[in-house]
């Protein structure tokens, strides 16, 4: 018997809707953090939750880029529309983003300073168009200095879909589930 089975939540941000992926914009049905969040919740188990901010952001990619720019430089910490009320119950917590202006949007940090992670381990994962996992992972043991923070995976989105090789080998090597 495994008397330390490992209880594991993946919560992402991802936005569906115009994005830039392979240097071109497109139409996005579901976003590519989402698609990469899903493939890892079928290979890990446990739970998904998706962070959302309550004022959401605009379809159009170009003014996204405008208002992240403005809440980052702000360092603006937007309301969430949701919130996990058993997070003690979770030993390992995957962290799912697409990178914005070299780290994580804010509705990320909004969730990261709403919970006590002490003792948990917490797996970034990101998709990005070229800055790989940019500041995140600093960003991450900043504000988690009490958590453990393994080696992150960083997807471009445009190979979002065809990611699940890469993940299962990563999934593999990190030896905590
Ligand atoms: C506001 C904004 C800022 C971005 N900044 C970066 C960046 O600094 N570096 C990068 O590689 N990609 C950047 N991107 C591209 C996204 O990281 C990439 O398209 C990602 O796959 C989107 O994931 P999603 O569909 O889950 O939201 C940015 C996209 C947006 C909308």
């Amino acid at each position: 018997m495994n008397a330390t089975i490992r209880k594991c939540l993946i919560a992402f941000y991802s936005r569906k809707g115009q994005n830039i992926v392979g240097g071109r914009i497109a139409d996005l049905k579901v976003g590519n953090t989402e698609v990469v969040a899903n493939m890892i919740q079928t290979k890990a188990g446990g739970d998904t939750f998706h962070i959302e901010s309550v004022t959401g952001y605009p379809e159009d990619y170009v003014e996204t880029t405008e208002v992240a720019r403005k809440e980052l430089h702000s360092k603006a910490r937007p309301k969430l529309t949701g919130r996990i009320e058993n997070m003690e119950s979770y030993d390992v917590i995957f962290l799912g983003f697409p990178i914005w202006w070299g780290t994580m949007p804010m509705p990320v940090y909004t969730f990261l300073e709403s919970y006590d992670f002490s003792g948990k381990t917490i797996v970034p994962f990101c998709t990005h168009e070229g800055s790989g996992m940019g500041q995140s992972e600093q960003e991450i043991i900043k504000a988690c200095p009490k958590a453990t923070i393994m080696e992150g995976i960083a997807i471009r989105g445009a190979s979002a879909s065809s990611a699940d090789p890469r993940l299962s080998s990563w999934i593999g090597k990190l030896g905590i589930l």
